[in-house]
């Protein structure tokens, strides 16, 4: 993975945690616009690793995958829109149902997190940025000038992710949905290292009574009270 510059004094870093479905990665990126920062989207680095598993037939292979983590390339273009593995936009292969199924198995993998981790570091060097995940506030930039956990009910997130689903002509129901989310929750809260949680300094907000705006708007509100 390669290097990066040095982060300076005046760079402030917003990290983001919190469950599937929260709506986190639709407030970071919005965030990220309005003040002009770099948006990580960390879980697409997870998804990135888990398609180069899958292409080379590793992905059960733990010991291979370990070996290979080291050779990809992961880079972000676009303001973190647009994710390359090896200088190949893996945008779209990220999202496949393969590829949703299998990464919570690839990023339970303890020395993948620890390369994956290094280079979110590195790349938080670089300027003010928002990155958002699962383990950002606890152990990626756990010195982080800002710290958010975002939430909501699981009916409210299984309904959103059915509302995308549906538009995508795929037939399921909330149901199925809704069982989907609590298993992807149990995996995330559950595995041996780097759960997620609540760090002990993040803001929590509820996202299940609230609009996008409302909480972009919030961020910035806090952001611009300690300027
Ligand atoms: O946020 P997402 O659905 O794109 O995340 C994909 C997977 O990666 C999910 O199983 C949780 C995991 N992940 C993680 O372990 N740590 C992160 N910082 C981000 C995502």
């Amino acid at each position: 993975m390669r290097g990066r510059m040095r982060k300076t004094a005046y760079q402030v870093t917003i990290a983001i945690d919190g469950p599937a479905g929260s709506g986190k990665s639709t407030v970071a990126r919005r965030v990220a616009e309005k003040l002009g920062f770099l948006y990580l989207d960390s879980g697409a680095m997870y998804r990135a690793v888990t398609v180069f598993a899958i292409r080379h037939g590793i992905a059960e292979d733990t010991p291979k995958l370990i070996d290979m983590v080291k050779r990809c390339h992961i880079d972000f273009a676009d303001n973190g829109k647009t994710i390359l593995l090896n200088d190949e936009n893996v945008s779209t292969d990220i999202r496949s149902p393969e590829v949703n199924s299998l990464v919570a198995d690839v990023a339970k993998i303890p020395e993948i997190r620890h390369e994956i981790v290094r280079h979110q570091q590195r790349i938080g060097e670089e300027g003010s940025l928002i990155a958002e995940g699962r383990d950002l506030t606890t152990i990626v930039f756990p010195n982080a000038d800002f710290k958010f956990y975002i939430d909501a009910s699981v009916t409210e997130r299984a309904g959103r992710r059915l509302a995308e689903l549906r538009a995508q002509n795929v037939d399921t129901t909330l149901k199925a949905v809704e069982a989907g989310i609590r298993a992807r929750d149990k995996k995330d809260t559950s595995r041996a290292h780097s759960p997620l949680r609540i760090a002990a300094d993040a803001i929590r907000v509820d996202t299940t009574q609230r609009t996008i705006d409302e909480v972009v708007d919030f961020i910035l509100g806090q952001v611009k009270s300690k300027d």
